[in-house]
């Protein structure tokens, strides 16, 4: 059954405006919806409320019903970010998840946009080869198991000619024909490029790459250095928070040249890809989130968090952002995230950010415990007993195997 009414997330780029024309071509009523994930506060600065704007209004020029420009930093920080951060998330140890955490978003504001709109449908300009179709669509099927999700490239792959072709012939502007060296995605938590030269993983990445960092080597010798401040696992500097302390972090530590990622990463969909990735301020902050935990976690919970942790990255990046596990894992996370209080300075230092002190009402280092010096506290006499015991089941099977050993050598005649 055709759809009648569609919401297309919409980028305003060549492939989703050359959807959008085909749609309303083919007598469909299609409401275009962009969001604003924070992508532009760095690169466009104060011109890209506008840059968005006329996103919409394109949208609306190509004959879109209507066309809605969501502003869901906030919300994108706070229920998916910062979820991600309690756990340290990264995929293959490296990679904070940025465009992984921003498709399940996309995926509710599809359905709420369709519910508010009485559409039938919802689609989105993901090819057939990656995460990010994968990500919408079960996200889609959680939410609204009744709507249609749409992949027309997908079905019919459209090469960059001939989406310029088309664009040409139906009166679709082209914002810069010139040939894009690569394929970019960004929001708050992070940006990634991937595609033309990276293709080839012996390449390395060239600068023209990166838009939101410079080159660790010609970052400033002197650093830079910032305090966070943890109140219940909520990061703050000096009173900024949510979307404008990550964009305010994206800025220094980039200008620090931190948070540049080069992977060869596994696909949800079977293959290996090279991604290239800069995430400043999501990399400054699970650095120093990690910082705070180990003052204040036990040493239980951390061996035990290592791994959930790793099982949440997962998660994440497999399109299972859904899942009761990932939720069943915020709860662990939000009880540990009552003691998560405190600050951590960070120096931020040619690609680097390095947690250089920690302090929190609720840690658990004890310095008459730990020291060298004067007024040490700790039982030194009763280590040996400790060690007797601990050590028991080592010392009894030591014992056991060197009485069988020798049981078995040969007997003289
Ligand atoms: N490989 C990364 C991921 O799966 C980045 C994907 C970026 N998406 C894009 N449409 N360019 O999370």
């Amino acid at each position: 059954m055709t759809p009648r009414r569609i919401v297309l997330a919409y980028s305003g780029g060549l492939d989703t405006s050359v959807l959008l024309k085909q749609y309303i071509d083919a007598g469909q009523q299609v409401v275009a919806m962009t969001l604003d994930l924070g992508e532009s506060d760095l690169v466009a600065g104060a011109g890209s409320q506008d840059a968005l704007d006329a996103v919409r209004r394109k949208a609306l020029a190509l004959g879109a019903v209507d066309a809605v420009l969501i502003d869901a930093r906030e919300r994108f920080i706070a229920g998916y970010a910062l979820r991600a951060l309690a756990a340290n998330a990264l995929y293959e140890g490296v990679y904070p998840l940025s465009a992984a955490l921003s498709r399940p978003l996309i995926a509710d504001l599809l359905v709420e946009t369709a519910a508010e709109y009485g559409a039938d449908a919802v689609a989105h300009g993901c090819t057939g080869k990656g995460n990010d179709q994968v990500r919408i669509e079960v996200g889609v099927r959680a939410a609204a198991p009744h709507l249609t999700t749409l992949a027309p490239l997908r079905e019919r792959p459209l090469s960059r000619p001939d989406a310029i072709a088309y664009a040409q012939a139906h009166g679709v502007p082209i914002a810069h024909t010139a040939a894009k060296p690569y394929s970019v995605d960004a929001n708050l938590w992070g940006r990634s490029i991937e595609a033309g030269v990276l293709e080839n993983p012996w390449n390395a990445p060239p600068e023209d790459a990166y838009a939101w960092t410079v080159a660790p080597q010609t970052a400033p010798a002197a650093g830079d250095e910032v305090v966070i401040s943890w109140q219940r696992g909520i990061p703050s500097i000096a009173g900024l928070q949510g979307a404008a302390l990550v964009a305010e972090l994206n800025r220094v530590a980039g200008a620090n040249g931190v948070g540049r990622i080069d992977l060869i990463e596994d696909r949800v969909v079977g293959l290996k890809s090279r991604e290239v990735y800069e995430c400043p301020g999501s990399v400054t902050l699970i650095e120093a989130h990690k910082a705070l935990e180990r003052l204040v976690l036990g040493r239980d919970e951390l061996r035990l968090k290592a791994g959930l942790d790793q099982k949440y990255g997962e998660l994440i990046y497999d399109a299972l952002w859904s899942s009761p596990l990932r939720e069943a894992l915020d709860a662990f996370n939000a009880k540990l995230a009552e003691r998560m209080t405190g600050e951590v300075r960070m120096l931020l230092l040619r690609g680097r950010a390095v947690p250089t002190g920690c302090r929190s009402p609720f840690g658990l280092y004890d310095e008459s415990l730990a020291t060298y010096g004067a007024g040490d506290t700790f039982r030194h006499d009763a280590a040996g007993g400790f060690i007797a015991i601990h050590g028991l089941p080592v010392a009894a099977g030591a014992a056991k195997a060197s009485a069988a050993a020798r049981a078995a050598e040969p007997q003289p005649v």
